[in-house]
């Protein structure tokens, strides 16, 4: 026995570590990853995998609503992604009558595929670097020695540069986004698809199984899929929504391998990752914790009370349910980072790095010129704004939270929007007021915005400084009587409700009551605190960039000749790397997949977040699996796990094979290594997938939607 554990223990030690860190710019890949690629086992070239001339892998990818990742698997414009990406919209669809949230949907014909509003999926089409092209035109400018004009012959330049872009292509839209902190600039245009409807999911309890107890955690044993559907004009292209409009006709769409995937097999993630901080300095980490930190103690008051009011009423529950799984998703996170930056010694390891890099700046003239006060102007800002920063996440997590303070907010805005084009408070501007905020009182349930408001406002008292209380709501803040003022808010101010509202908006006194009303008051009092704390927050803000800039030039002379990639800024990149167990403490090996046998086992029919439906139970009993189990041990696998370097923004990512063949899609990281935006960690970083064979298994055995199935290329 201890033969075998010790044998176990050295194969996980010795695992190859081949390709594993970096999210990789496609258009770099034959050069900076092309033998690399080849070597950890990939059969496609960079150019099957990113081409403009041709079709390639990455037409079948798709940023997802704008914050996930999603892919076309099929050829009538068929997506798949995360339940967790879908899921404000499918809750957006849902009532308690229907509520395809909770019991899941799918669209047996065409005519059932509902339309999603507001959702968007967006097409890479090309990127390309115009560094030099920004650089000259930066030198030109500079020889005047005018800053200002500097920035306005950027500006210009880049201005004609996605404006001939978009001429050259109809539908598209291009951009200039910046990478290494802003020492590399690339040209990308896209297109945009905004007719997008939602074709099916599981119930919450298979895609969201193990709710917020599993996120962020293996094992793992989550059903994270939904569909859509892309529809398209007549021609194929863009289109709003109509019935008219046909399902889209992709270039290329993703085959479905049914093989599984053993340890050791290679995979790679391409999508669309957010934000990573691995060029961030250890004085910027360490305020980002400090930072976090405050957010997390903040919503955990928001958080327990909508807990409470959502497990006391399945309304409660459907209204919530999205606004509480963002919010309780980076507030794990946070914790998780926090955790592991302390037994990771994130903060020690790149503080000798820094170290390492300021002996090697030290080494040449040159390099002092370039890079030696890059540190130092970072360290200067974080320390000048730190405070101010601080406060201001306090007010925008706590009084800001008030769901009263936001629905005054976006009328505000609306309505501001209308006024600065010089008109008065007309029926224009209380149209786009109205607009701005119908919505949201869909999903708003007063009471619990009312117990919020007191619980809220009474931490803020607790936690910000009496210096910046604050001012404006009626007497001093620091011994005003909560719960009264809260009553008075509640009472008087008409945004409790649209009804309301909408009433009283267009009654004749509307200007009067707008103006005068507590909700106003308090937000405006809000800002009030924000602005006279931004001074602070951008005093030296240049210094910041020029200092970021500078560093990140100096890690990459530092470390010519390696192949690098910049930190994640939601442009599309491709990671590659194995399947793969890992050790998550001593003696505890974590296998590198799950099996339905989980899912029984995590049954707790008296906690909401491990309920297992009755059909699913049934089909595990009759072992009713269809073609959808391993060839190895004649399971199904649900969740799988991989060493690709992913974050937030590739949920619903693809798992690609060694082919270019779905067989899973990405949707969480794991706790051991939740540090990994700013460090990756070879031993311990993994990236958690659901199987794409379960996935298929939910939509024909669970689902009924056996015509799914019919539509896609399945690779036996
Ligand atoms: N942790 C996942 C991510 O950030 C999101 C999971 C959503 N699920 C949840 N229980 N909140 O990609």
């Amino acid at each position: 026995m201890k033969k075998i554990l010790a044998l176990a223990a050295a194969a996980l030690l010795t695992i190859p570590a081949l390709a594993d860190e970096g999210m990789w710019l496609l258009p770099l890949l034959q050069k900076m990853n092309g033998k690399a690629l080849q070597e950890a086992g990939c059969k496609l070239t960079p150019e099957q995998i990113y081409s403009i001339n041709n079709t390639s892998l990455k037409d079948a990818i798709i940023h997802f609503g704008g914050g996930c990742t999603g892919e076309i698997i099929s050829g009538e414009g068929l997506i798949v992604t995360n339940h967790h990406c879908g899921y404000s919209s499918i809750q957006s669809l849902s009532t308690p009558e229907h509520n395809y949230l909770m019991d899941g949907y799918w669209a047996m014909s065409r005519e059932g595929e509902l339309p999603c509003r507001g959702l968007t999926v967006t097409f890479l089409k090309s990127m390309t670097d115009v560094t030099d092209i920004l650089a000259k035109v930066e030198a030109k400018a500079a020889k005047g020695g005018d800053e200002k004009a500097v920035e306005e012959a950027l500006r210009a330049k880049a201005q004609e540069l996605t404006a001939e872009a978009e001429k050259a292509n109809p539908n598209c839209t291009a951009q200039i986004s910046s990478f290494y902190n802003g020492n590399v600039q690339y040209l990308i245009v896209s297109k945009v698809y905004r007719d997008i409807r939602f074709v099916g999911a599981p119930p919450a309890s298979v895609g969201k199984f193990g709710g917020e107890t599993d996120n962020w955690m293996w094992p793992r044993h989550t059903g994270d899929f939904s569909m859509f559907r892309v529809y398209a004009g007549a021609d194929n292209e863009p289109a709003d929504y109509s019935p008219e409009n046909k399902p889209y006709r992709p270039a290329n769409y993703l085959k479905i391998s049914l093989a599984g995937t053993q340890e050791g097999d290679y995979a790679m993630i391409m999508g669309y990752p957010g934000r990573t901080q691995r060029f961030q300095t250890a004085a910027q980490l360490k305020q980002m914790l400090a930072t976090n930190r405050i957010a997390i103690d903040a919503r955990t008051v928001r958080q327990d009370l909508m807990w409470e009011a959502m497990c006391a009423d399945p309304d409660v529950q459907l209204k919530y349910a999205s606004k509480y799984a963002s919010s309780a998703n980076g507030w794990k996170k946070w914790q998780g980072e926090e955790l592991a930056f302390e037994k990771l010694d994130i903060i020690g390891r790149e503080e000798r790095k820094e170290a390492a890099f300021m002996d090697w700046v030290g080494a040449k003239k040159k390099r002092q010129a370039a890079y030696g006060n890059a540190l130092e102007k970072i360290a200067s800002y974080v320390e000048g704004s730190s405070e101010a920063s601080k406060a201001v996440t306090l007010l925008t997590e706590v009084p800001y939270r008030i769901e009263l303070v936001g629905m005054a907010s976006r009328f505000s805005n609306a309505v501001n929007r209308v006024l600065r084009n010089g008109e008065s408070l007309g029926n224009d501007a209380l149209e786009q007021g109205l607009a701005a905020v119908q919505r949201s009182y869909r999903d708003y349930v007063v009471d619990l915005d009312r117990k919020e408001a007191v619980a809220l406002l009474e931490y803020y008292r607790k936690k910000a400084d009496p210096a910046q209380y604050l001012q404006g709501l009626g007497g001093d803040f620091a011994t005003l009587d909560i719960p009264a003022y809260v009553d008075e808010l509640f009472d008087k101010s008409v945004f409790t409700s649209y009804e309301k509202l909408e009433a009283a908006m267009k009654s004749d006194d509307n200007k009067e009551i707008y103006e005068n009303d507590p909700a106003l008051k308090l937000q405006q009092s809000i800002i009030s605190a924000v602005m006279a704390l931004y001074p602070k927050v951008y005093e030296g803000a240049d210094k910041l960039e020029e200092g970021s800039k500078e560093f990140a030039a100096g890690l990459l002379e530092w470390e010519k000749g390696k192949p690098s990639y910049p930190d994640a800024n939601s442009t599309m990149r491709l990671t590659y790397g194995h399947v793969l167990p890992y050790s998550p403490k001593d003696a505890i090996l974590y296998r590198h997949y799950t099996t339905l046998a989980g899912v029984m086992e995590k049954e707790d029919p008296t906690n909401p977040e491990f309920i297992v439906p009755a059909r699913l139970k049934e089909l595990y009993e009759k072992g009713d699996f269809g073609q959808y189990t391993d060839a190895a041990d004649g399971k199904v696998h649900t969740c799988f796990l991989t060493n690709n370097d992913i974050t937030g923004g590739n949920s619903g990512s693809p798992v690609l094979n060694a082919k270019g063949e779905l067989i899973g899609l990405a949707f969480d990281g794991n706790w051991e290594s939740m540090s990994s935006d700013v460090m990756f960690e070879p031993d311990l970083q993994r990236c958690i997938c659901v199987d794409i064979r379960y996935v298929l298994f939910l939509v024909e055995k669970l689902g009924g939607a056996r015509h799914i199935i019919d539509e896609i290329d399945l690779v036996k």
